[in-house]
């Protein structure tokens, strides 16, 4: 086994990726004989099968399984060797792999934007997916860093806060509410609402606002994304609560309002977070500190998108904010 090179490992590792001798021979420029060849090897290093074949798919035998556990380790100990090496030599290059949730769309991007031309060495690929699958990833270590809205308290983990994360009430301007001061949670119960799908996030906050108060809203539907609610508000379906971020840049501007709601908005933050025990690589670490100046950041982009003298994104307190153009 200790014969077998790296090069067969790198081509057992594509295969697992791709599920594919063919896909993985692409990648690594090299023919389909060349392949099965370096798999052949490597079976015959380890002594027992590493891939069964059933109809037209592969699937790793329990060996593979084992096998693909270690190749893992192994190749992220290069990854972190490469970069370590590079930073002795003055670069920052290699992979970033961060999971966010979905509401953390609409900042993050911009964000890496940022990051990748001052960091034009640095790779980054970007998972975005809802609270309930974030936290699988981490609790898997999946990636390098996680940007969610609260914490998990079932998994261990490093987080610290970097922005805020205002919850608000949103309703169509033509809505009857749209007007009104002071509205209580009480009056909103009554109104059709519309709530994110289970395992997000904002779902959790928002169920946990109402029954603070003793009150359950009337759940007209349930959408899986931030922009299918806002689109369903227009439709005249209903009211929500979501962040304040997802009114930013392509807000439907003019059309939707953020409603005067006693004890709203939900005064949240986004938390970058990873795993305890973690060795963070550097690249991560570059990013953690450029996380640091992201509220001047995204004021400034939010500013010279929106063409507007207040980001309102960002600011705290209870003011009312619309989008009444
Ligand atoms: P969500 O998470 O996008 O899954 O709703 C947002 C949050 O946790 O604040």
């Amino acid at each position: 086994m200790r014969h077998s090179t790296l090069r067969q490992l790198e081509v057992f590792e594509a295969i697992v990726r791709y599920g594919s001798y063919t896909r993985a021979a692409e990648e690594l420029f090299l023919t389909q004989p060349t392949v099965s060849m370096q798999i052949k090897k490597l079976t015959d290093a380890v002594g027992l099968p590493l891939f069964e074949q059933i109809g037209k798919k592969i699937y790793l035998t329990d060996a593979g399984k084992e096998l693909h556990e270690m190749n893992q380790d192994i190749f992220k100990r290069f990854e972190r060797f490469e970069m370590i090496a590079a930073d002795m030599k003055g670069m920052k290059t290699g992979k970033l792999r961060l999971a966010v949730v979905t509401t953390a769309k609409y900042f993050v991007p911009r964000l890496l934007g940022m990051f990748c031309r001052q960091y034009p060495g640095i790779e980054v690929s970007l998972k975005v997916s809802n609270r309930a699958h974030i936290l699988e990833r981490l609790a898997n270590n999946q990636d390098d860093l996680y940007i969610l809205g609260q914490p998990p308290k079932e998994i261990d983990v490093i987080a610290e806060t970097f922005l805020k994360n205002q919850l608000v009430a949103l309703a169509s301007v033509e809505h009857p509410l749209a007007n009104e001061k002071g509205i209580t949670p009480k009056r909103i119960v009554k109104e059709p609402f519309l709530s994110r799908e289970s395992g997000s996030g904002t779902r959790i906050a928002t169920e946990r606002f109402f029954a603070d108060q003793g009150l359950k809203p009337k759940i007209r539907m349930e959408l899986g994304s931030n922009e299918a609610i806002k689109q369903a508000i227009l439709g005249g379906l209903g009211l929500s609560i979501l962040s304040h971020h997802t009114l930013a840049l392509d807000a439907p501007t003019g059309q939707l309002v953020v409603l005067d709601v006693k004890g709203l908005p939900i005064n949240r933050h986004w938390y970058y977070a990873y795993p305890a025990g973690k060795q963070l690589s550097v690249v991560a670490q570059v990013f953690l500190e450029y996380l640091q100046q992201a509220p001047q950041l995204l004021v400034d982009i939010s500013c010279h998108y929106a063409n507007i003298g207040h980001c309102p994104l960002l600011t705290s307190g209870n003011k009312k904010s619309s989008y009444q153009s």
